[in-house]
C-alpha cells in the first residue's frame, strides 16, 4: 500500500543532507506496508527550484539515485518543506515516471504525493489537456498536480494563501485521498488533507506547546462560487455555486489567524518540526507528539504552525483537533490492534476479498469484467487445455477452484506444482492457457516455468498480488488479487483472494455459456455474501483459541480430511499448520483413507474432518464415521446446524460451524478455523508467528 511522508522544519537549520536522510528513513518505516516504487521531492539550489528524484524498487534504490545526483548535501536550509512517497502501483506499472511525486509541469510548480484514488481523473484529465496541460504518467494523481496549477493561475490575481487555493482543488475531487502538496509559489510550506486515507502530523518543538490542541478555522463568510464553475465540468462545482460555500477572498485577511498551540509568551516565532506520515511508524522515533487528521481536514504548515481549515461548518463536528501523545512503538502501530502480521492478515479478510471483487463484479446483473483478461478471453476460451502452475498455498488455491473453472469453461485443467512441472519438463503448447497463480509474483520455481511456457508459445496469465513483480510483468495477461500487502510469511488473505479471482476468472470465461447462466447467477449470489460470511467465521476465533488450548497444543500430529472440494482446504489447512506451528501435519483425501492412513487412527491421534454440506456430503458423513469406529474423535468443521452424525452416543463431536455457501465458495469460509489454528498453535507453542524458522516470505531461490 501507498505510504506518505513529508517532512517540514521552521528555523531549525537543516542541511540537505540531513533532510535526504530524514525522508530516506521515514520511508523505510513505510516499507512493512509493501510498495514498488519511492520518490521524494525537497528544494533546490535556486529559488523557485525543486528537485525530485524517483526510483523503481525498495528506498535502497532511490538512496542510490539520490546518492549518485552529486547534490550538494550541506546546504543548509533555516526552513523547508519536502514530500516523498512509496507508491503500491493501482493506475499504471511502477516506473520512475508513475512514482510519486507528481508535477504540475516541467518547472515543479506544484508537486504532490498522493493515497488513494482519483475517481474522477478522467473527467479533469480530459479538461487539464483541453486547456493545454500535458500529462506524462498514467497515473490518476497527475491531474491533482496540473489541477492546482490550472486553479492557480487563474486565481492569480486573487493573491491565494495555499490553503485557500487548497480549498479551490479539493471540491473538485472526488474520491480518496491522503495528499500533500509543496509548491514554489508557497516556499516552506506543506498542505496535508485526506478523505478516507489516513494522514497524521507529529509535531517537534523545543518548548512545550502552550496548547494541546489546534483549532480548526472555518471560513467566515460564504459567498458567491469559485471562479472556475463556467471551466470545470464537474457537477460537484453545481454544487458549490449553489452552496455558496466559498469564495476565497472574502472578507479574508490572508494569515489573520494565529495558531494558539504555536504562539510562543515573547510573540518570537517558535521553532519547529513537522513530520507528515500516512502512519506513525516513520512519525514516532521524531517525536510522540502527534495530531490525527479528519475526513476533510485541510492541514497548512506554515512559519512554524500548523492550521487546520475546513470549507464548511458542521453541527456537532468538534472545533479543534488534539495533539495526542502516542505511547506506541514501532512494532504496535504497524500491527494495529492485532499482535501478529498474520494474525492481522486473518482479520482483513472481510475487507480484502471485496477488494478481488471491487469494479469486476456487478451483484444487480450479474456480470463480471475482469478489465486484464478483457482483451484475451476469446483466446483462453480457445485454448486446447488450461495448465494451472503454482507453489505452495498459491498451489492449493489452484486445486481448490480446478472443478468449478472446468465444470464452467469445459476446458481440461490441468494443476502443477511449479517444480515438478519443470523437473518434468512437461509438454507445453501454443494452444495451451497457462496460469500462474502467487502472491509474491517473484517465487523462483514459478517465474521458471512462466519463461518455460513463453518460450513454447503458450499464452500466460497470471494471477499476482503484487503489481509490477516479475510474473505480472512477464505473463501477458492477468489479474492483480488486490489484497493489499502480505507480510507474515504464512499466506492467508491471499489465499481466499486468489481463491476468488480464480472463480471470478472461470465466471468470466463462461459468460456465453447460456446453459450455464443459473449456475453462474447462484456463485455471484454467493460472492456477494462471502464478505459477511467471513466475518461471522472469525467469531470462532475464541473457540479455536479454547480448542487449541485444551487439546491440540502438545500434539505431535494432526490429520485433516477433505473430499471433492475440501480436498484442497485440507492440503491448506496442513501446510498452514506445519509451516507456524512446526507440528506434522497432513491433509488426506477422505475417500483415501481406507486404502491406508486409516491405520493411523486411534484415540490419540487430532483429526479434523471438512464436513460442510456439498453432493460428497455422504461419502464424508461415512469418512467420520469409519474414523469413529476407530475410536477416533474427531473435530468436525460443519455448517451451521448440519452436524454430520446426529445419533446420540456422537453427542461428545466437536464442531466449528460455518455458514454454508455456495459449494464452490465453501472452501473460503472453511479454511479460516484452519488459518486461526494454525495461529493458535504456533502462539501457544510461543513461535515466530511471522517469521516462521527455515522460511522466507518470498522464496527467490529453485
Ligand atoms: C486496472 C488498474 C486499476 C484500475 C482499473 C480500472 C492497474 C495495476 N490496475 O485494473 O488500478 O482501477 O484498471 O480501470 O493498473 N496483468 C498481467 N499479469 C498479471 C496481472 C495483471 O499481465 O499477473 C496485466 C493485466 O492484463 C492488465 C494489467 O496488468 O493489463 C492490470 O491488471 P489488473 O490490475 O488486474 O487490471 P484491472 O482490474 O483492469
Ligand atoms: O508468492 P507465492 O504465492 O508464489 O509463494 C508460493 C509459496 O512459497 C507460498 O504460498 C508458501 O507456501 C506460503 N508461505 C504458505 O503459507
Amino acid at each position: 500500500m501507498c505510504g506518505i511522508f513529508g517532512y517540514v522544519n521552521y528555523l531549525v537549520e537543516k542541511n540537505r543532507g540531513e533532510i535526504l536522510s530524514t525522508l530516506l528513513e521515514g520511508l523505510k518505516r513505510l516499507e512493512y506496508r509493501g510498495y514498488d516504487s519511492s520518490g521524494l521531492a525537497i528544494d533546490g539550489d535556486k529559488p523557485n527550484e525543486v528537485f525530485i528524484e524517483k526510483a523503481v524498487g525498495k528506498v535502497k534504490e532511490l538512496e542510490k539515485l539520490v546518492n549518485s545526483q552529486n547534490l550538494d548535501t550541506s546546504k543548509v536550509f533555516e526552513s523547508h518543506s519536502a514530500i516523498a512517497h512509496t507508491r503500491w502501483a493501482t493506475h499504471g506499472a511502477p516506473s520512475p515516471l508513475n512514482a510519486h511525486p507528481h508535477r504540475s509541469d516541467p518547472t515543479h510548480e506544484f508537486v504532490i504525493v498522493h493515497n488513494g484514488i482519483v475517481t474522477n481523473f478522467r473527467e479533469l484529465k480530459a479538461l487539464l489537456m483541453s486547456k493545454g496541460f500535458v500529462f506524462e504518467t498514467e497515473t490518476d494523481t497527475e491531474c491533482i498536480a496540473k489541477l492546482c496549477k490550472y486553479v492557480y493561475e487563474l486565481n492569480k490575481h486573487r493573491n491565494l494563501d495555499f490553503s485557500q487555493l487548497a480549498k479551490l482543488v479539493l471540491v473538485e475531487l472526488q474520491g480518496a485521498y491522503g495528499l500533500l502538496i509543496k509548491s514554489v509559489h508557497y516556499p516552506g510550506e506543506v498542505i496535508a488533507t485526506r478523505k478516507g486515507s489516513p494522514l497524521l502530523i507529529g509535531v517537534k518543538t523545543d518548548k512545550k506547546l502552550k496548547m494541546d490542541f489546534v483549532d480548526v478555522e472555518f471560513p467566515d463568510i460564504t459567498v458567491e462560487a469559485v471562479s472556475t464553475t463556467d471551466t470545470l465540468p464537474n457537477p460537484s462545482l453545481l454544487q458549490v455555486a449553489n452552496n455558496g460555500l466559498l469564495n476565497p477572498l472574502m472578507g479574508s485577511d490572508l494569515r489573520h489567524s494565529q495558531s494558539r498551540a504555536f504562539m510562543s509568551e515573547d510573540g518570537v516565532p517558535m521553532p519547529a518540526e513537522f513530520f507528515i506520515a500516512s502512519d506513525a511508524s516513520s512519525v514516532v522515533e521524531h517525536t510522540k507528539k502527534v495530531l490525527f487528521l479528519e475526513d476533510d481536514d485541510i492541514a497548512h504548515i506554515y512559519d512554524g504552525e500548523l492550521h487546520i481549515h475546513r470549507v464548511r461548518r458542521q453541527d456537532g463536528q468538534s472545533t479543534t483537533r488534539s495533539i495526542q501523545t502516542l505511547e506506541m512503538e514501532l512494532n504496535e502501530i504497524m500491527k494495529g490492534n492485532y499482535d501478529h502480521f498474520m494474525q492481522k492478515e486473518i482479520f482483513e479478510q472481510p475487507e480484502s476479498v471485496i477488494n478481488t471483487m471491487r469494479g469486476r463484479i456487478d451483484f444487480d446483473t450479474k456480470t463480471v469484467t475482469l478489465g486484464g483478461l478483457s482483451a484475451y478471453i476469446q483466446t483462453i476460451r480457445r485454448s486446447r487445455r488450461i495448465i494451472m502452475v503454482a507453489c505452495g498455498t498459491s498451489y492449493h488455491s489452484c486445486l481448490a477452484t480446478r472443478t468449478i473453472i472446468e465444470e464452467l469453461t469445459e476446458i481440461p485443467i490441468v494443476v502443477e506444482l511449479a517444480s515438478d512441472f519443470l523437473d518434468r519438463r512437461s509438454p507445453v503448447f501454443r494452444d495451451d492457457t497457462c496460469v500462474f497463480v502467487s502472491q509474491s509474483g517473484e517465487t523462483a520455481d514459478s517465474m521458471l516455468a512462466l519463461q518455460y511456457c513463453n518460450e513454447r508459445g503458450a499464452l500466460t496469465v497470471g494471477i499476482v498480488n503484487t503489481v509490477g513483480s516479475s510474473i505480472s510483468r512477464q505473463t501477458h495477461c492477468g489479474v492483480h488479487i488486490n489484497a493489499g500487502p502480505e507480510i507474515g510469511v504464512a499466506s492467508t488473505k491471499a489465499y481466499t483472494s486468489q481463491y476468488i479471482a480464480l472463480v471470478m476468472m472461470a465466471l468470466a470465461l463462461s459468460d456465453d455459456s447460456i446453459s450455464k447462466t443459473a449456475r453462474r447467477h447462484e456463485i455471484i449470489d454467493g460472492l456477494a455474501k462471502i464478505s459477511s460470511q467471513i466475518k461471522t467465521v472469525l467469531q470462532l476465533d475464541d473457540k479455536i483459541k479454547q480448542m487449541v488450548t485444551s487439546e491440540l497444543v502438545s500434539q505431535k500430529s494432526l490429520l485433516l480430511l477433505g473430499r471433492g472440494y475440501q480436498f484442497a482446504t485440507a492440503l491448506e489447512g496442513a501446510l498452514k499448520i506445519k509451516e507456524i506451528s512446526y507440528m506434522h501435519s497432513e491433509g488426506v483425501l477422505a475417500g483415501e483413507l481406507k486404502h491406508g492412513v486409516l491405520a493411523l487412527v486411534d484415540e490419540d491421534l487430532p483429526i479434523i474432518v471438512l464436513a460442510t454440506k456439498d453432493s460428497l456430503f455422504p461419502k464424508v458423513v461415512s469418512s467420520v464415521e469409519q474414523v469413529i469406529a476407530r475410536k477416533g474423535n474427531p473435530i468436525l468443521i460443519c455448517n451451521e446446524g448440519e452436524h454430520p452424525v446426529s445419533r446420540p452416543a456422537d453427542k461428545s463431536l466437536r464442531t466449528l460451524e460455518v455458514p454454508a455457501t455456495v459449494d464452490c465458495l465453501q472452501g473460503v469460509l472453511n479454511v479460516i478455523p484452519l488459518q486461526l489454528m494454525s495461529y493458535w498453535l504456533a502462539v501457544l507453542n510461543g513461535h515466530n508467528v511471522d517469521y516462521p524458522r527455515n522460511l522466507a516470505k518470498s522464496v527467490t531461490v529453485e
